[in-house]
């Protein structure tokens, strides 16, 4: 990537510079990425960030994109509710993305 400062990860404003610094301290993996920056760890869960930062590890590291561990994954897999917690409703439609109602503004999610 040529300019240093694009945003890699818009849900914690991570940079491709700072991606590649953790790539070029030995980090070889999302989860490696995640673990010192954050990346990964915004309200979108790395739907957004996972392939772009796998593209600048395959870029800096030579790996083949298959070789590159898709970052682990924990429950819940979409952001959800308090409230749909709390009311311990169990229906598709009270499981409502909270990704619907983010909104951009400026291109940052508020
Ligand atoms: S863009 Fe990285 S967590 Fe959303």
């Amino acid at each position: 990537m040529d300019d240093k400062s694009t945003i890699i990860c818009r849900c914690e404003e991570i940079s491709c510079e700072e991606v590649e610094e953790v790539i070029s301290n030995g980090g070889r993996t999302f989860d490696d990425v995640k673990r010192i920056t954050r990346c990964g760890m915004g309200p979108c869960q790395a739907k957004i960030c996972t392939s772009l930062v796998a593209e600048i590890i395959h870029q800096q590291t030579g790996l083949s994109l298959s070789e590159i561990p898709l970052p682990r994954m924990r429950m819940p897999i979409s952001p959800i509710k308090l409230e749909t917690l709390a009311t311990n409703s169990t229906s598709f439609s009270a499981v409502k993305s909270v990704l619907d109602e983010v909104e951009l503004e400026e291109g940052k999610v508020r």
